[in-house]
């Protein structure tokens, strides 16, 4: 029969990787035909909506990618999806993840509703070596340094910051970063579970920030997707980007080996996190077929086929550091030390729901600049979430 794999990896690395992991089901299950279901759109800006439609009529992928966390809210679990704890008990997968990401996989409804694939860190600045040493500088560590660094790129005829806005996602994204880089790991987290307000001064400094770095981005930005933004570090375009780390898979997709990485401003020991994962629609056509792709997700084979190219380190602890690159080893390196904490923009913060509130005021907040209504707003959003007073 077919396995048919829901996701949105089309860009270069995550499909090669998402490729790399075909390659061992079909290994193992030869006579199986994989349909490989993509829907272009980072972060599943378009996968998303499809996938629920197909879900509803009856008609799902045998299995699809789903972010760790929260996110799984949006496709009504208990519903249209098979909670994989018998999975987890066979395969010994509680054994081979770290806890803090068992935590968050259950975090809905005390059951396991997807295998993880991977772990992402979203806050990552990534340059343009040539660009920033013609220029005499060095990636900013502070937000005070961020606007120095950008006036001297700007002075010498260099885009600061590549941006790329088109699926209004990337816009959350960069500010979920400038979020942690301004209130720090804690004050961050209480912005999810309401224990800090929106109304805090920590809110509007970080839109303050984020408006200066608007101003030092490429005004183009709402036209470009975050692979076309990533294109202009490539082309000597723009000098920096912030984007999650995805981005090494699609950097090393395209041969291009002049960037390097830093924190963005204020997040040096901060990881803001996000792990996909796989899951099983109730109504899956060929389930059989469907159990199996998802012993592969979390095998060790599978993982070390998947993410050196994706750009991401296992979710599993026990993959062989020698397959990854250098700026893989690092992450896995921050990974074990830093504070953790969740992405919104990817699916572990927040449900769906309160996600798509943030992204349109976020994308306003573009064009707007108003910080004060913004703010507001985002307190308003929490409160219609019912995690604010
Ligand atoms: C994220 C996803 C990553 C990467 C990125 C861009 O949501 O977790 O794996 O694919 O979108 O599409």
């Amino acid at each position: 029969g077919q396995l048919v794999v829901g996701s949105w990896w089309t860009a270069g690395g995550e499909a090669e990787g998402l490729a790399g992991m075909f390659k061992i089901y079909e290994e193992k299950y030869p006579d199986v035909e994989i349909v490989n279901a993509t829907v272009a759109g980072g972060a599943g800006s378009n996968f998303k909506a499809v996938n629920k439609t197909r879900l509803i009529a009856g008609d799902p992928a045998d299995t699809f990618q789903l972010h760790a966390g929260l996110e799984v809210e949006g496709y009504s679990p208990e519903q249209y999806l098979a909670p994989l704890d018998d999975i987890y008990a066979s395969e010994g997968l509680e054994q081979a993840f770290p806890q803090d990401l068992l935590t968050l996989l259950k975090s809905y409804g005390g059951h396991y509703w997807g295998v993880p694939v991977n772990i992402h860190r979203s806050n990552v600045l990534w340059y343009n070596k040539e660009l920033m040493d013609q220029a005499g500088v060095t990636p900013p560590a502070t937000f005070e340094e961020f606007a120095t660094v950008a006036e001297t790129l700007k002075a010498a005829g260099i885009v600061p910051l590549g941006l790329g806005t088109s699926g209004g996602w990337e816009a959350v994204h960069t500010l979920e970063d400038i979020l942690a880089g301004t209130c720090g790991a804690d004050k961050y987290r209480g912005l999810w579970d309401g224990s800090t307000p929106w109304t805090d001064e920590c809110v509007a400094a970080s839109l303050e920030n984020f408006k200066m770095m608007l101003s030092y981005a490429n005004t183009d930005h709402p036209a470009l997707s975050w692979d076309g933004a990533a294109e202009q570090l490539v082309d000597g375009k723009a000098a920096m980007l912030i984007m999650g780390d995805w981005t090494d898979g699609w950097f090393t997709s395209k041969g291009y080996t002049g960037y390097g990485w830093a924190p963005p401003p204020g997040t040096d020991g901060i990881f803001v996190a996000l792990s996909d994962s796989f899951s099983l629609p109730k109504d899956a056509a060929n389930l059989e077929n469907a159990q199996n792709w998802l012993k592969v997700c979390g095998s060790l084979e599978g993982q070390e086929a998947f993410n050196p190219q994706k750009g991401s380190i296992c979710a599993r602890t026990d993959c062989d550091p020698a397959l990854f690159n250098e700026y893989l080893q690092s992450a896995a390196a921050d990974w074990a030390v830093d504070a953790i904490v969740p992405s919104v923009a990817h699916g572990a913060a927040a449900y769906e729901s309160w996600v798509s509130d943030i992204t349109d005021v976020v994308v306003l907040f573009l064009t707007s600049g108003d910080v004060a209504g913004t703010q507001a707003a985002l307190q308003q959003s929490c409160v219609d979430a019912g995690i604010c007073q």
